[in-house]
Protein backbone atom coordinates (compact mmCIF):
# COMPACT_ATOMS: atom_id res chain seq x y z
CA UNK A 1 0.00 0.00 0.00
CA UNK A 2 1.17 3.24 -0.91
CA UNK A 3 1.27 5.96 1.80
CA UNK A 4 0.44 9.43 1.87
CA UNK A 5 3.05 11.58 2.89
CA UNK A 6 0.58 14.54 3.60
CA UNK A 7 0.33 14.16 7.48
CA UNK A 8 3.76 14.97 7.38
CA UNK A 9 3.36 17.65 4.78
CA UNK A 10 0.21 18.79 7.36
CA UNK A 11 2.32 19.33 10.25
CA UNK A 12 5.18 21.49 8.51
CA UNK A 13 2.34 23.90 7.23
CA UNK A 14 0.99 23.90 10.78
CA UNK A 15 4.39 25.06 12.05
CA UNK A 16 5.57 27.35 9.91
CA UNK A 17 2.28 28.55 10.22
CA UNK A 18 2.70 29.11 14.34
CA UNK A 19 6.50 30.52 13.88
CA UNK A 20 5.06 33.07 11.58
CA UNK A 21 2.27 34.30 13.95
CA UNK A 22 2.47 37.88 15.20
CA UNK A 23 2.51 38.00 19.02
CA UNK A 24 -1.26 37.58 20.01
CA UNK A 25 -2.74 41.16 21.06
CA UNK A 26 -3.04 40.76 24.58
CA UNK A 27 -4.34 43.12 27.18
CA UNK A 28 -3.14 44.22 30.00
CA UNK A 29 -6.25 44.99 32.25
CA UNK A 30 -7.52 41.44 31.01
CA UNK A 31 -4.44 39.59 32.09
CA UNK A 32 -4.24 41.60 35.35
CA UNK A 33 -7.97 40.51 36.07
CA UNK A 34 -7.36 37.00 34.49
CA UNK A 35 -4.10 36.73 36.64
CA UNK A 36 -6.12 37.11 39.93
CA UNK A 37 -4.22 40.80 40.87
CA UNK A 38 -7.28 42.30 42.30
CA UNK A 39 -7.24 39.09 44.61
CA UNK A 40 -4.80 40.87 46.71
CA UNK A 41 -4.33 44.34 45.39
CA UNK A 42 -6.68 47.69 44.57
CA UNK A 43 -7.09 50.58 42.23
CA UNK A 44 -10.32 52.99 42.96
CA UNK A 45 -13.10 50.90 42.55
CA UNK A 46 -11.45 47.81 42.15
CA UNK A 47 -10.30 44.53 43.73
CA UNK A 48 -9.86 44.32 47.33
CA UNK A 49 -9.86 47.27 49.14
CA UNK A 50 -8.26 45.76 52.16
CA UNK A 51 -5.11 45.03 49.66
CA UNK A 52 -2.36 47.10 48.72
CA UNK A 53 -2.83 49.68 46.12
CA UNK A 54 -1.68 49.71 42.92
CA UNK A 55 -2.90 53.11 42.54
CA UNK A 56 0.06 55.80 41.00
CA UNK A 57 2.40 52.57 41.08
CA UNK A 58 3.60 54.09 36.90
CA UNK A 59 4.70 57.26 38.78
CA UNK A 60 6.37 54.77 41.60
CA UNK A 61 8.27 52.06 40.12
CA UNK A 62 10.27 51.62 36.43
CA UNK A 63 9.74 48.90 34.03
CA UNK A 64 12.45 47.23 35.37
CA UNK A 65 11.25 47.13 38.77
CA UNK A 66 7.94 46.49 37.81
CA UNK A 67 9.08 43.29 35.94
CA UNK A 68 11.73 42.15 38.41
CA UNK A 69 8.41 42.29 41.56
CA UNK A 70 6.44 40.54 38.62
CA UNK A 71 8.89 37.96 38.33
CA UNK A 72 10.68 37.76 41.24
CA UNK A 73 8.37 39.32 43.64
CA UNK A 74 10.75 38.17 46.79
CA UNK A 75 13.87 39.31 44.84
CA UNK A 76 12.67 42.73 46.14
CA UNK A 77 9.79 42.23 48.38
CA UNK A 78 11.46 39.46 50.67
CA UNK A 79 8.39 39.34 53.01
CA UNK A 80 5.48 39.45 50.24
CA UNK A 81 3.46 36.72 49.68
CA UNK A 82 2.66 37.21 46.16
CA UNK A 83 2.83 34.79 43.27
CA UNK A 84 5.99 34.73 40.85
CA UNK A 85 4.57 35.40 37.30
CA UNK A 86 7.52 34.24 35.55
CA UNK A 87 5.68 31.77 33.75
CA UNK A 88 4.29 34.62 31.24
CA UNK A 89 4.97 34.85 27.86
CA UNK A 90 7.46 37.89 26.88
CA UNK A 91 4.32 39.50 24.93
CA UNK A 92 2.09 39.13 28.04
CA UNK A 93 4.77 40.54 30.26
CA UNK A 94 4.98 43.74 27.92
CA UNK A 95 1.49 44.18 28.15
CA UNK A 96 0.96 43.63 31.58
CA UNK A 97 3.84 45.95 32.94
CA UNK A 98 2.72 49.16 30.24
CA UNK A 99 -0.31 48.42 31.73
CA UNK A 100 1.02 48.81 35.21
CA UNK A 101 3.16 52.20 33.76
CA UNK A 102 0.34 53.81 32.85
CA UNK A 103 -1.60 53.65 36.59
CA UNK A 104 -0.61 57.04 37.28
CA UNK A 105 -2.42 59.87 39.03
C1 LIG B 1 -1.60 36.45 46.72
C2 LIG B 1 -1.60 37.89 46.74
C3 LIG B 1 -1.03 38.64 45.56
C4 LIG B 1 -1.32 38.50 44.22
C5 LIG B 1 -2.27 37.52 43.56
C6 LIG B 1 -0.57 39.54 43.53
N1 LIG B 1 0.15 40.27 44.42
FE1 LIG B 1 1.34 41.86 43.99
N2 LIG B 1 1.92 41.99 45.93
C7 LIG B 1 1.41 41.21 46.97
C8 LIG B 1 2.05 41.61 48.21
C9 LIG B 1 1.76 41.00 49.57
C10 LIG B 1 2.97 42.65 47.89
C11 LIG B 1 3.97 43.38 48.80
C12 LIG B 1 3.49 44.43 49.68
C13 LIG B 1 2.39 45.25 49.15
O1 LIG B 1 2.61 46.10 48.27
O2 LIG B 1 1.29 45.00 49.63
C14 LIG B 1 2.85 42.86 46.46
C15 LIG B 1 3.52 43.83 45.75
C16 LIG B 1 3.29 44.18 44.43
C17 LIG B 1 3.89 45.30 43.75
C18 LIG B 1 4.82 46.33 44.37
C19 LIG B 1 3.94 47.33 45.09
C20 LIG B 1 4.65 48.51 45.64
O3 LIG B 1 3.93 49.38 46.16
O4 LIG B 1 5.88 48.61 45.56
C21 LIG B 1 3.39 45.31 42.49
C22 LIG B 1 3.69 46.30 41.36
C23 LIG B 1 2.48 44.19 42.37
N3 LIG B 1 2.45 43.52 43.59
C24 LIG B 1 1.77 43.87 41.24
C25 LIG B 1 0.98 42.74 41.11
C26 LIG B 1 0.34 42.35 39.88
C27 LIG B 1 0.38 43.15 38.57
C28 LIG B 1 -0.31 41.18 40.12
C29 LIG B 1 -1.06 40.32 39.14
C30 LIG B 1 -0.31 39.91 37.96
C31 LIG B 1 -0.09 40.86 41.52
N4 LIG B 1 0.70 41.82 42.08
C32 LIG B 1 -0.63 39.75 42.16
C33 LIG B 1 0.46 40.22 46.85
C34 LIG B 1 -0.08 39.76 45.66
Amino acid sequence: MKRTAWPASLALTLLATLAAAPAPEVSGPELARRLGCWACHSLPGQGEQKGSSLDNIGARLSPEDLQAILTHPRSRLPQAKMPSYAHLRPWEMRALVDYLLGLKR
